[in-house]
């Protein structure tokens, strides 16, 4: 399904806020980052966040928020446009800085350092305000014409940077974020409080890798849908199935092996419950198949669900 306009720009911010953590990374190396990671940096931010991401919502979605009524002096368009102008002489600042860096000029580091600290955090902030009030607010004013009309300016402002740019910049963050070694976020977790998670979790996760091994299954010490013991890590998934349905299981896995899908899923009446089964490739950064997770849960509470609990109702 194709994305709408909201979520192509909340991609772009979330692919940025990468970008940062990898530089935030190889500025604290020791002797600073190196030459390539900063004009690398540099192209994302003049040519993509610059030229491309703040005129998709310069050029398309604020003019049309304004003609659907909400002000471009003050409010909340008029603060993001503050916040682009003050970008904009901060990409000029990091261009200088970066640039005489990149060509060899070590004092420029801490200029850079300095200016990436305040165009960073702006960014974040700016981020988050998009996401979380101007976004929201313009779906509630936008038809579905306008969505289209904003998709539309996206593409076109792509157009301009060259075919292929949102690919091309996002594979950019991505390896830099690769090269500089940023973690998931569950690596800030500690592994205990993972695990409180994983078997709090209201689906029962199992993780078989890809020579079809059992490595993980959740909720060790808790009453499960299909019950399992220690003994079945490190056993294959084939010894682990009834006969039955092995023939199944090893379909699916071979489809995952081979990239022809990556999901699968089942539903069954079990006792008084509606079992909803469901199998997921899991691919590394790179794309390679590591393994297939299974994802067990109850669904007869949730199939009966109506109307809507929202968090703010009153008692
Ligand atoms: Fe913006
Ligand atoms: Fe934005």
């Amino acid at each position: 399904m194709s994305k709408r306009w909201y979520e192509l720009l909340m991609d772009d911010h979330a692919v940025t806020e990468k970008l940062f953590a990898a530089m935030e990374k190889a500025l604290e190396l020791e002797g600073g980052p190196g030459q390539t990671v900063v004009a690398k940096f540099l192209d994302f931010v003049m040519n993509y966040s610059d030229k491309g991401h703040s005129l998709k919502e310069e050029d398309y979605l604020f003019p049309l928020l304004q003609e659907r009524g909400i002000p471009a002096e003050g409010g909340p368009l008029g603060v993001m446009l503050m916040e682009h102008e003050r970008q904009r002489e901060l990409v000029a600042v990091l261009r200088k800085h970066g640039g005489a860096y990149v060509h060899g000029d070590k004092a420029a580091l801490e200029p850079f350092t300095e200016a990436f600290q305040e165009y960073s955090t702006l960014c974040k902030d700016h981020f988050w305000k998009e996401n979380d009030i101007l976004y929201p607010m313009a779906i509630k004013v936008m038809s579905p014409e306008d969505e289209e009309s904003v998709i539309r300016g996206i593409e076109a402002t792509e157009a301009k940077l060259g075919e292929g740019c949102r690919e091309r910049y996002y594979g950019l963050a991505e390896s830099l974020a690769q090269r500089q070694d940023v973690k998931d976020l569950s690596f800030n977790l500690d592994r205990d409080v993972l695990a409180l998670m994983l078997n709090t979790l209201p689906v029962e996760l199992s993780f078989v890798d890809a020579d079809d091994r059992v490595q993980y299954f959740s909720h060790e010490d808790k009453d499960k849908i299909f019950p399992r013991n220690r003994s079945a890590i490190g056993q294959t998934v084939q010894q682990c199935h009834p006969k039955k349905s092995v023939h199944k299981v090893n379909k699916i896995l071979e489809d995952f092996k081979a990239g022809k899908q990556s999901v699968a899923e089942f539903w069954i009446d079990f006792r008084d419950m509606k079992v909803y089964i469901r199998y997921f490739a899991v691919h590394d950064r790179e794309g390679r198949y590591i393994g297939c997770m299974e994802v067990v849960q109850d669904v007869a509470h949730i199939q009966k669900l109506e109307g809507q609990r929202v968090l703010l109702d009153e008692e």
